[in-house]
């Protein structure tokens, strides 16, 4: 396979896995690690999650496999879930951003998985976006931020999960979810049994220094300004209504991201000034997180100025999507 060749020979290639795209080179090639942090803008202290396809890799990356971790990946791997454990010697310095722990995951993708058996690489790779921006959930998201500045993309189709991978620090006795993704906090405890959140991640604190240092960049924002209005549905649909109407009559292009238990109440009222989008149900929050991105990336390619979006339970894959959300406004969140 060419990608493969490519990422053996020190280059960089963007490919699906079950959360979001990555961005791929050789974990063991600092000059590869240095072009990912180029192509993507990326601050050089956010440091980037090691792929691998078989269990036996791990023991290269890391000094230790804490026990708690052996269970989590014996349930989780492969899937979408991130483990940061003790860096060995053999990961540069340039991956983990100076860190003495290194975040490993096996991805449950069948093209992820073979471009690490065929490069006979661990693969260093964070979401293929430019940095601050959605990640991407389709090739052509990737060729829109990245075009130009990357060897290639492998197009798998639209990925299944549509959020990040959930990470979590293995290296305290009690294991600390540092970011909430496609494996929920309530299956971690099935597992593990007690789970420390870090206190950033439901809404962004200021007081408790990040432990994941990607926490504290914004992240997943659109150009325009995001709203995320939080209340009993019908009046925070009442609200965004109203917004919506006040927008239209000064010709502001506005967005509505919703459910589909609340998508009647916004019928005629954005008009051709922008868009409304079904996010998914709100009893199968899977659908919202899936379609999430694409729909902020849809704002920015109709140019939409104001986007509206509703608040969802924070149980099962809700907790990532409400991250996800906090962190899409800034923390504008509008309590009505
Ligand atoms: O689903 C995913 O995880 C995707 C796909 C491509 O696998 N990757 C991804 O990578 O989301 P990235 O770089 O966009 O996000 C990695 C997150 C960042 O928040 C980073 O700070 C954190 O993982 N991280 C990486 N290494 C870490 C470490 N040693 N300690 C704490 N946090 C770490
Ligand atoms: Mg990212």
């Amino acid at each position: 396979m060419e990608a493969a060749a490519n990422i053996a020979g020190g280059g960089i290639v963007a490919f699906p896995t079950e959360t979001v795209y990555g961005l791929g080179g050789s974990a063991l090639c600092p000059e590869a690690v240095e072009k990912i942090f180029l192509a993507k803008g990326r601050p050089g202290d956010n440091p980037l999650i090691v792929h691998i396809a078989y269990f036996w890799q791990a023991p290269f990356l890391v000094r230790e496999v804490p026990i708690k971790a052996k269970v989590l990946a014996r349930r989780f791997w492969p899937g979408p879930l991130t483990l940061v454990m003790p860096k060995s010697p053999a990961v540069p310095e340039a991956v983990t951003a100076g860190l003495d722990t290194v975040a490993v995951r096996m991805p449950d993708h069948p093209v992820a998985r073979e471009l690490i058996r065929l490069s006979r690489c661990s693969i260093a790779a964070p979401s293929a976006n430019i940095s601050g921006k959605p990640s991407p959930t389709t090739a052509r998201h990737v060729l829109r931020d990245l075009y130009g500045k990357i060897d290639g993309v492998l197009d798998g189709g639209p990925c299944e999960v549509g959020v990040e991978s959930t990470v979590v620090d293995v290296t305290s006795r009690v294991p600390v979810l540092l970011r909430p993704g496609g494996i929920s906090k309530e299956q971690l405890e099935e597992t593990v049994g007690e789970i420390l959140v870090d206190p950033n991640i439901k809404e962004p604190n200021g007081d408790v220094p990040p432990r994941s240092p990607g926490m504290k960049y914004t992240h997943y924002a659109p150009s325009g300004k995001v709203f995320l209005v939080e209340g009993e549905p019908e009046k925070a649909a009442a609200w965004i209504r109203r917004e919506c109407l006040v927008n239209r009559e000064k010709g502001r292009r506005t967005a509505v991201l919703c459910s589909r238990e609340t998508a009647h109440f916004y019928n005629g009222c954005v008009g051709s000034n922008g868009f409304v989008e079904v996010l998914g149900s709100k009893s199968e929050l899977e659908s919202v997180a899936r379609h999430l991105y694409s729909a902020l990336r849809r704002c920015d390619l109709e140019n939409i100025e104001n986007i509206y979006l509703e608040t969802y339970s924070a149980q099962g894959i809700g907790l990532a999507v409400m991250n996800r959300m906090y962190k899409a406004s800034g923390s504008n969140i509008v309590r009505v």
